[in-house]
């Protein structure tokens, strides 16, 4: 029998990468999306907020507009993924492409929900209620002491990476339980290893998935 890859599967493949700034989400979403084309698979690069035409919009008002509060801040990243799942993400899974996208809802849990404290299992219902229970198959976390993420950012920061070290750590403590509590769906990687370390350590985990399906859907 030959071993499952991720060009033997029919089935689309979601997979999101978490993390605090500057702990190189990018560049791994990047290099994952490269090894799976160079396998024959079409690989649909994506982010939140920000990836459809709305989502640029709603991106610009949330990162670099006036002050909102909380719960519209919430909103407005719902609001984002609601239309980049329903216009982009599932019709992707759906013609069996691999969908790697650079945040995804976990980030709303951990920022909104921990970081901003509207609590964690409200903004959860609220993104799982925006994306209708969709969840990758894959989270891979690249985990980093935000003090350490900030030092490598480069440009004037947005009204996210202003919040402060306090809500930072909030956050990352965040992403940490999360992926404790399901170890099924996530990876959690030391984001200070070589780019090289990570990557094949990724890799590695995909290839484990198997023949997957497209995500795992709670509704
Ligand atoms: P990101 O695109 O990762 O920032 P950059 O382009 O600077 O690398 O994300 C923008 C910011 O939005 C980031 O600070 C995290 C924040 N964010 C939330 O607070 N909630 C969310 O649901 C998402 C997706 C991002």
């Amino acid at each position: 029998m030959t071993e499952p890859s991720p060009t033997s599967s029919p089935h689309g493949l979601f997979v999101s990468f978490e993390g605090g700034d500057g702990a190189g989400k990018s560049t791994q979403a990047r290099l994952l999306g490269a090894w799976l084309r160079g396998l024959g698979r079409e690989v649909v690069l994506t982010r939140e907020p920000g990836g459809t035409d709305l989502g640029v919009q709603l991106r610009d008002a949330v990162l670099h507009g006036d002050h909102v509060d909380a719960r519209t801040e919430a909103l407005l990243y719902a609001t984002d993924r609601a239309h980049h799942v329903a216009s982009v993400v599932r019709p992707a899974l759906a013609r069996g492409a691999v969908v790697v996208t650079d945040r995804y809802l976990d980030s709303s849990v951990a920022y909104q929900g921990s970081g901003r404290d509207l609590g964690a299992d409200e903004v959860e219902r609220l993104s799982m209620w925006a994306v209708d229970g969709l969840l990758p198959a894959l989270t891979v976390l690249l985990d980093l002491d935000p003090v350490a993420g900030r030092a490598r950012l480069t440009g004037e920061p947005d009204r996210l990476e202003r919040a402060g070290d306090e809500f930072h750590r909030r956050t990352r403590a965040a992403f940490l339980t999360r992926a404790s509590a399901d170890p099924g769906r996530w990876l959690v990687l030391d984001a200070t290893r070589p780019v090289d370390d990570l990557a094949e350590a990724i890799r590695a985990r995909v290839t484990a998935l198997g023949d997957v399906p497209s995500g795992r859907s709670l509704a």
